[in-house]
């Protein structure tokens, strides 16, 4: 197959879909490497569980910058030294300026726990609950200045459960995230993934017709 292509991986917290990435990535057929994982904070458990894995890793720290602008060209900076040519935004809590990414056109991609466009911001999983879905999810997308906006690549859908606590419905959510982080990854890096008129072609197989009732349909 044809070279990997190299992807950096933002977080800052616990890590668990860089995590998802990266062992997708040590598969010898899967179409990107991780050259690095950055943290905007020291002490993001996901830097270690990054090491442990034999990643790189390393923190650029939005307090050691004097602004805004100085610490995004400190971010830019680390992330061409490690060669990146894609970025994934993996829990990192933090908005990039329109200046930033258009440096990065089109190549950063990020996930939200929710059904984009519908409970954008913090605590998304909370603000499903609050609003009594019956159908949460999670949602891969390119990265637009404006807070989990961009066009879409993938998306899973869940159910809530009525006895739903805030945790398991969390659970529910981020496990499907991280099946469908590394399979939107990948078909971005395939060439997989056309933008056409602000909405994103996804070259991929026709899923079944097939609706997620809740309650359930007889
Ligand atoms: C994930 O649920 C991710 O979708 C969310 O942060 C969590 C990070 O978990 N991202 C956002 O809410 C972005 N707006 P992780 O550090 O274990 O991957």
């Amino acid at each position: 197959m044809s070279a990997k292509r190299a992807v950096a991986v933002l977080l800052s917290g616990r890590g668990s879909n860089m995590v998802a990435l990266a062992e997708a990535a040590a598969r010898p057929d899967y179409p990107a490497r991780i050259v690095t994982v950055l943290s905007d904070k020291a002490d993001a458990p996901g830097l270690s569980r990054a090491r442990a894995l034999g990643l790189p890793a390393g923190v650029v720290a939005r307090a050691q910058h004097p602004s805004k602008p100085a610490f995004e060209a400190a971010l830019d900076a680390e992330l061409r030294a490690a060669g990146a040519e894609f970025i994934c935004l993996a829990g990192f809590m933090r908005l990039l300026s329109a200046a930033f990414l258009a440096g990065w056109h089109d190549r950063v991609l990020n996930i939200h726990p929710s059904l984009l466009p519908a409970f954008k911001g913090l605590s998304a999983q909370a603000q499903a609950l609050a609003a009594g879905v019956r159908i949460a999810g999670c949602t891969v997308h390119i990265v637009r200045p404006e807070m989990d906006a961009g066009p879409i690549i993938a998306q899973a859908a869940v159910p809530v459960l009525a006895d739903d606590s805030l945790d398991r419905l969390e659970a529910r959510i981020l496990a499907a995230e991280h099946r469908l982080y590394p399979r939107a990854l990948a078909l971005f890096c395939q060439g997989r993934v056309r933008l056409t008129d602000g909405r994103a072609r996804v070259d991929a197989p026709t899923p079944a017709p097939t609706a997620l009732y809740n309650p359930p349909a007889d």
